[in-house]
Order: structure tokens, then sequence, then C-alpha cells
């Protein structure tokens, strides 16, 4: 079940990029259970499809091709929920990828995609719900970062999209807000499990095995403990949140084994649901 009441987000529009898929997809289906209609958007047309054929058992959702890197696609995917839906109510900045290779070794081509994806992309969804619709009626947006707060090895390319996410989530926070915006980011911590992400990396590369001895929770996270996260941002309860960063990844980003030793324990138990089971 989520935490959240039932018909928490009744009448409310939500757009969710990448909303198909991994992280995203937990956090399209709570917004559906609790109520919302829910745009899923990301580039393959087919996918984003299916996806929406899955998430349509819980609630109104649909889905459009967008390239969020592409201006053009962005302020068509902004209206087309506008003419659907004729508001927005919030904005889960979702969709991002990133491969993870050494800097030295990096192309140039490779490093400005996961650049355009992750800070461009992000700064265009905003800046096109915000022109076409949050100027005048208000709105909230919640933007998916990572833990990049120690500096990212690996994926300095990401990394540094990031941060320059979390820095952006600030400058918007404040020049939106007489408008009656707010932005916030989550930033889950590479040990969130879900099926997309861990096809995405090698076994050679693999952040969750590898990272968890490194957070005192001593277990992996679930793709519903972001989107709790996630729908607590964007709910009334946090009206007076706005330019901040909550860190979903198990005290992981603060810790070092180093300086202090958690044994293996299983005292902070995982929250998770099938939101297809609760729904009946
Ligand atoms: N997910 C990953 N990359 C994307 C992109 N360029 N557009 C939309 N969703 C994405």
């Amino acid at each position: 079940m989520s935490i959240f009441r039932s018909g928490l987000f009744k009448d409310k529009v939500a757009i969710v990029t990448g909303g198909g898929t991994g992280i995203g997809k937990a956090i399209s289906e709570e917004l559906l259970v609790l109520g919302a209609r829910v745009v899923i958007a990301s580039r393959n047309q087919d996918k984003v499809a299916d996806a929406a054929k899955e998430l349509c058992k819980l609630g109104d959702v649909t889905s459009f091709r967008c390239n969020i890197r592409k201006e053009e696609d962005v302020k068509t995917l902004v209206k087309n929920t506008l003419d659907k839906y004729g508001r927005i109510d919030y904005l889960v900045n979702n969709g991002g990828g990133q491969f993870p290779c050494p800097a030295a070794d990096m192309s140039l081509k490779g490093w400005n995609a996961v650049i355009e994806t992750n800070l461009t992309g992000t700064y265009l969804m905003s800046r096109e719900v915000y022109n076409q619709y949050f100027k005048d009626h208000g709105g909230v947006v919640v933007n998916i970062i990572a833990d990049m707060f120690r500096g990212f090895p690996m994926m300095s390319h990401t990394g540094a999209a990031r941060a320059g996410v979390e820095n952006i989530t600030k400058s918007f926070a404040i020049e939106w807000a007489e408008q009656g915006v707010r932005v916030n980011c989550i930033a889950p911590g590479s040990t969130i499990y879900s099926p997309t992400a861990a096809a995405n990396y090698s076994t050679e590369f693999a952040p969750f095995e590898h990272s968890r001895p490194g957070v005192p929770s001593k277990r992996l996270g679930t793709t519903q403990e972001v989107s709790s996260a996630v729908c607590f941002l964007l709910s009334p309860g946090s009206q007076f949140i706005s330019g901040a960063t909550l860190r979903v990844d198990g005290g992981g980003s603060l810790y070092s084994p180093l300086m202090w030793k958690i044994d293996e324990h299983k005292n902070i138990p995982s929250y998770s649901w099938d939101p297809y089971k609760s729904k009946l």
C-alpha cells in the first residue's frame, strides 16, 4: 500500500519523464494509485506505449514519445499534455541515462549526450512546463538526480550533469517562487534496485552489490522508497520545502566503512508494495 491517503492526487496531472521504467515507473504507479492522471514520456515510442498498457490498469495514463534533448519535442510534449488534460500540476524530471566509462577514455560525443539528456533535458522540460503553464497556475517540480556528492568515478559525465541539476533546482526555486512553483530534488543512491537499472550495467560495473557494504542500512533500496519521497515532495505536506535535495540512499552518501564499522543487520527493513495488488 502507498503510505499516502487514497485520492491525495485526485484531479491532478503529472508528467513523468522516463515514467515507464525503473524508478520512473514506480513513481507513475504511485501517482496513479493516488488518483493522478499521468503522462509518461520517453524517447522510444514502442517502449513507452507498452508501459502505458500496463500502467492503465491503475488509472488514466497517456504515453507520448519525446526526446528531452530536443527543444521542439519538449514543446510538443507540454502542448499535447495541455491539449489532452487542460492542466499540469506536477513535473517529475526522471528521464536520464549514462554509461560507465573512465573520464580519460570518454569521447566528447558520449560526454555531450549524457550532459544533454540529464542536464539540458531537465532544463528544457522545466522551462517549457513553466512557460506554458506553471507561470500562471503554480506547480511542483521534482528532479531525480543521483548520489554524486563525493564525485562519481566512472560516471563523471552524469555526476557533472546531476550536480548541475541540483544547482538549477535552487535557481528555479527562487526565480519561480512568486508564481507559486516549488522545485526540489530527490537523490537516490546507486543501491536502488530495479530490473531496468540492473540491465543497464555489466557485472563488471555492478553498482548494486558493490556499494551495499557502504550503506548503513546494509541493503539495497526499493523503487517505492524513492517514489514515496517524490510523492511527499509533490504533496501539500511539503509546501514549505523548495530548493532542497532529499537523499534516498540509506545513509550511503555520508558513510565510509573506514570511519565507522557497521555490521550486517536487518534493522531497517525495506518498504515495497505491489501497486497492482493494492488497487484490487
Ligand atoms: N530517457 C533516457 N534518455 C532520454 C531522452 N533523450 N529523452 C527522453 N527520455 C529519455
